[in-house]
């Protein structure tokens, strides 16, 4: 799908849906502790993202006809799974990494934006690492986005950054444009070279979101077709924002 330049009224409903989603996020990273169940999580995004006038994205959603369409408001996905966990019977326990994506329809504007956070404890060093890494990786591919910017100077950004801490790149995902449907052009991948790629407009909006991992960065997708996990058992983790780019820079929406 296209991504279309945004009316001001567009732009409008598109900070609300990011502030939604920001909000329920959150709401969420401040109740989860060790014992709960993803699906306890989930729930509770479902009905916080309501009372805010949200409407859920991802249920329903398949790429293509092979996969089954997505089971729930919310991924969550636990240590070695990197992103769309499907919520569920699984009980989170203390120091475990869990990784919260969201999507959010406000009005028929779209955000996406993930956290990453340890349950009930301070990170491990190397834990810290990860997200650290992954966290800046973030902020920096945000920082090259302007009018006139081209998506490499994103993904090259993205990659030097997690390349500093030897983590591993997933190289089958990638951020997307987000604003009038949930995947949009153009395609953001998490590694690339500065000065190629499509040239970003004022007025459109991209979802960036880096994944990493402690280990290699290979992964293969779990029996319940969705949850993509490590090949060798490391950590993952994601972090992501939906930003509107502008002629100087851009605005980040799902803060
Ligand atoms: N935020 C995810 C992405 O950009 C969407 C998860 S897939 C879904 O790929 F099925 F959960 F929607
Ligand atoms: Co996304």
């Amino acid at each position: 799908m296209m991504n279309k330049v945004k009316t001001p009224a567009e732009a409008e409903r598109l900070r609300t849906s990011g502030g939604i989603l920001a909000e329920v996020l959150r709401r969420l990273v401040a109740v989860l502790e060790p014992g709960q169940t993803t699906g306890f999580l989930g729930d509770l995004a479902t009905k916080e993202m309501a009372a805010l006038g949200g409407k859920p994205t991802f249920v329903g959603y398949s790429p293509d006809p092979s996969v089954p369409p997505y089971p729930a408001t919310i991924c969550i996905s636990v240590n070695d799974e990197v992103v769309h966990g499907i919520p569920g019977k699984r009980v989170i326990e203390k120091g475990d990494l869990v990784g919260l994506d969201f999507g959010v329809n406000f009005e028929g504007m779209f955000t996406d934006g993930a956290v990453t956070v340890v349950a009930g404890a301070e990170p491990t060093a190397e834990q810290a690492r990860l997200l650290k890494a992954t966290r800046e990786a973030l902020e920096l591919g945000v920082a090259e986005v302007r009018d006139g910017a081209r998506v490499g100077d994103i993904s090259h950004a993205i990659e030097q950054r997690l390349r500093r801490d030897k983590l591993g790149i997933i190289e089958e995902l990638s951020g997307h444009g987000v604003g009038h449907g949930i995947h949009e052009d153009p395609i953001i991948l998490n590694y690339g070279r500065a000065g190629t790629g499509a040239r970003l407009k004022t007025g459109m909006s991209i979802a960036i979101e880096p994944m990493a991992t402690l280990g290699g960065r290979h992964i293969y997708v779990d029996q319940d077709g969705w949850t993509i996990r490590t090949s060798d058992g490391s950590l993952g983790a994601q972090f992501e924002h939906t930003v509107l780019v502008t002629d100087s820079g851009c605005e980040t929406l799902t803060v």
